[in-house]
């Protein structure tokens, strides 16, 4: 007659220990896809080209009528100010040219204000109050045959040069 020791527990999957083995492969299996999957992705981004994109620096900001006469309008995607007064268009850089920060046009003290060190231009692009040392750049405004204005941040032209429109 066949002795068994009642004391020790039987294995669940009845002693065979496959059960075991085929889920160790299957963790080993799954670690290995995703170390394949991360060298991959690794790969691509590798050789994917580094090129950063950035916005046109020739855009159209719409039509003159857009823009009321005496009127100071930020174009935020370019950081231009779009400025109308009577005698005409320009377009002024809101780059701060003491160390470059983001300007900020207040209706209410009719002026240009740097939030970073104080600095303070008028609507013409002039400094009004120091640190900064040049005016803010104007870029050169045209009016395309298809009736819409154009900016172009790559054509620096003199403060004094306005589109008539
Ligand atoms: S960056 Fe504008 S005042 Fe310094």
């Amino acid at each position: 007659m066949e002795e068994r020791n009642l004391t020790e527990p039987k294995p669940a999957d009845g002693g065979n220990d496959i059960g075991r083995r085929s889920f160790l492969n299957g963790i080993a299996g799954a670690a290995l896809s995703i170390a394949a999957a991360g060298s991959v992705a690794v790969s691509v981004e590798y050789l994917s080209p580094n090129v950063l994109f950035e916005p046109p620096t020739s855009f159209r900001i719409g039509h003159p009528e857009d823009y009321p006469v005496d009127s100071v309008t930020l174009i935020p995607e370019q950081q231009v100010y779009v400025v109308r007064i009577p005698a005409g268009f320009s377009a002024l850089s809101a780059v701060c040219t003491h160390l470059g920060c983001i300007t900020q046009w207040s209706s209410d003290t009719e002026s240009i204000a740097c939030p970073c060190h104080g600095s303070r231009f008028r609507k013409d692009g002039t400094v009004e109050r120091g640190p900064a040392p040049h005016p803010l750049d104007h870029f050169a405004v045209r009016l395309m045959p298809d009736g819409n204005l154009l900016v172009d941040k790559l054509e620096i032209v003199p403060q004094t040069q306005l589109l008539k429109v």
